[in-house]
């Protein structure tokens, strides 16, 4: 939510760099950009609405160069989207300017304040309110203004400030959001992930919440919010150069929904052991006893993962015997949850950074629970306040919706569920079983892919359709409102989703020619049953699209359109059955014109509640 990048080097214009790295996290806010410098002239600052191409073609036109700037790319929190609102905000004297990711919660109380001061405000965001408090306690120190103001400061922040009378300055400061310090020779960065500098550097360090950084050209210093030095590991970026790009791909999504191939296998390479049966997770060790013993998992996420999550509340009970339960991460945290010592927490997050979810582990902790975290991106907040846990090493989701991270989840639930399931009642024959069923599924990812061209066409012909409904039952019910929730986000359809069985209890009303229905219908428990649905809804008139086992027959019959997936154990069908919905939905959001990479309203990294 907002992409954050700044820069701080001497003798050259860092705007390119900022532009570059700008780019890079547009995925995480794109309503508007915009980037300040400071050069010997004194502050400039560049705005648009709109996308960072926009912003472009605006510094074309009017140019700006200098050895230390900031960027920002906007997801619309406070102030509608618009170039008054977009950042960097700047201060009275116009001389200090801030980019921001967050929300300052008590900014009306201190913009009412500095107002008395004499202060006058253009714009409605948060961030200019920022950027005026730390001007107003500015004597010729930045980082001792930055430190000053956040004292007064409620709320969650990422931000890097800048000002014009110390050029060669770049102050950074989280509480809440993320910020990496990038290290480079003579060159050091600040962003809201690494995906904006990881071109320059990979020497990164991860800033914790109320630490200060103040970076120049020769070095960099890290601080609490008190002034106290803190001494922080360098960490080494890992993922390679390619994630960033679409490789010939028309879009991130379409790229990252053909990964699926290989990563799916990433997140357990190593992991999963078929000899023994079984899977060996190295960041569980240490809670082993207690994932097993327990007497329930609760898992907690938002959206997807919370969809990852169902499908593995469904793992756990079969494979495991241990009861599961999932929570939406934003009503956890605000109920009165019965958690406390004993209980095993599992939160999921492709990001690691969505608040709810982080604000919901924190209260899972606070109450002694045990908390796990199954988290895709490496070093987020997520996976280093858990206590243990599993990456899902599934490399730099881009495309808003996610479609890999969660086939990623999906294999490590099973991962996870494999050996709590043979410590209590697996045993290694059937643990050998269901280890060379996740071997397979990396090929049969690969034989749904080949089938892209039919399912586009499919999707051609089902594209000017305004209402979907997605029926599956057993483990494919999760998997219906994936399937949903990825058609809504990026083509705007409606879209929901349902256990089969629940649509006579009133979604059936909505039933005719005009309503394609998604049935997940492969061959398994419960495959007589959903046969009696798409009957019920054939009897109505209604259109289906199934997704079905190969070679069925019966379904072939009933359904308008099919779509075969191999066969595999009912647990790990998900992994397989999303894809073509994946598919689907990408296709008729493409058809219909949609932006399918930064669809509209959405942001990929939700840190604000
Ligand atoms: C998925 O397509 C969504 N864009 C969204 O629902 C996402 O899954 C949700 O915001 C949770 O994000 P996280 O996994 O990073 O915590």
């Amino acid at each position: 939510m907002c992409g954050i990048i700044g820069c701080v080097t001497k003798d050259r214009n860092i705007v390119p760099v900022l532009m570059e790295g700008l780019r890079r996290v547009e995925y995480r806010g794109y309503d508007s950009a915009g980037i300040a410098v400071v050069s010997d002239d004194g502050l400039a600052v560049r705005r648009v609405e709109g996308k960072i191409d926009g912003l472009a073609a605006l510094l074309e036109q009017s140019p700006v160069t200098g050895p230390t700037g900031i960027g920002h790319t906007r997801w619309a929190t406070h102030g509608e989207p618009s170039e008054v609102n977009a950042h960097p905000q700047t201060d009275a004297s116009g001389r200090l300017a801030v980019v921001h990711n967050g929300i300052v919660e008590n900014y009306r109380s201190l913009r009412r304040s500095l107002e008395e001061d004499g202060h006058v405000f253009s714009s409605e965001t948060d961030t200019e309110v920022l950027a005026h408090l730390i001007g107003s306690h500015y004597e010729g120190n930045l980082e001792a203004a930055v430190r000053a103001a956040l004292a007064k400061v409620r709320g969650a922040y990422g931000m890097a400030v800048i000002h014009a009378d110390e050029p060669g300055v770049l102050v950074g400061a989280r509480n809440g959001s993320p910020l990496v310090l990038g290290i480079g020779r003579g060159t050091y960065y600040v962003a809201s992930d690494v995906a904006a500098i990881v071109r320059h550097t990979r020497d990164v360090v991860y800033l914790d919440d109320l630490e200060v950084v103040v970076a120049t050209p020769e070095g960099f210093s890290a601080t609490t919010l008190e002034d106290e030095l803190v001494t922080k590991d360098v960490e080494k970026v890992t993922w390679n150069i390619d994630t960033i790009e679409k490789n010939g791909f028309p879009h991130f999504m379409l790229k990252e929904i053909f990964e699926q191939e290989r990563t799916v296998w990433d997140a357990v390479r190593g992991r999963v052991i078929e000899t023994a049966g079984d899977a060996f997770l190295g960041g569980l060790r240490e809670h082993r006893r207690s994932l097993i013993s327990s007497n329930r998992i609760i898992i907690i996420a938002c959206g997807t993962s919370w969809h990852a999550g169902l499908i593995g509340e469904y793992m756990f009970e079969d494979l495991a015997r241990i009861s599961a339960e999932v929570e939406y991460a934003s009503e956890f945290r605000y109920r009165n949850p019965v958690i406390g010592p004993g209980d095993v927490v599992i939160v999921m997050s492709q990001s690691g950074e969505t608040i709810d979810t982080l604000a919901a582990m924190n209260e899972a902790q606070r109450r002694g629970a045990i908390v796990l975290g199954v988290v895709n991106v490496v070093g987020s907040t997520i996976a280093r306040q858990s206590d243990g846990g599993v990456y899902t090493h599934a490399g730099l989701e881009i495309g808003v919706a996610s479609t890999k991270a969660f086939t990623s989840q999906l294999m490590v639930l099973a991962a996870v569920a494999l050996t709590i399931g043979r410590a209590r009642s697996v045993s290694v024959t059937e643990g050998r079983e269901i280890v060379r069923a996740m071997q397979a599924i990396p090929g049969q990812i690969g034989e749904i892919l080949a089938g892209n061209e039919a399912i586009k066409e499919i999707a051609s012909r089902y594209a000017k359709h305004s209402n979907f409904l997605y029926l599956g039952r057993g483990y494919n019910f999760p998997v219906a409102l994936e399937g949903a929730l990825k058609l809504k986000e990026i083509s705007y359809i409606h879209a929901e989703g349902y256990p089969a069985a629940e649509m006579k209890h009133g979604p059936i009303a909505l039933i005719d020619e005009n309503m394609p229905v998604v049935v997940i219908a492969p061959q398994d428990a419960f495959y007589e049953k959903i046969l009696s649905n798409m009957q019920e809804v054939k009897a109505r008139g209604g259109r289906i699209i199934a997704v079905t086992s190969q070679g069925d027959d019966q379904v072939k019959k009933m359904a308008d359109d099919v779509i075969e997936i191999p066969r595999t154990m009912p647990h790990l069908t998900p992994i397989l059955s999303v894809v073509p919905l994946q598919l689907l939905a990408y296709h008729i959001a493409v058809e219909r014109g949609c932006h399918v990479d930064q669809p509209r309203n959405l942001a990929k990294s939700v840190t604000v509640e």
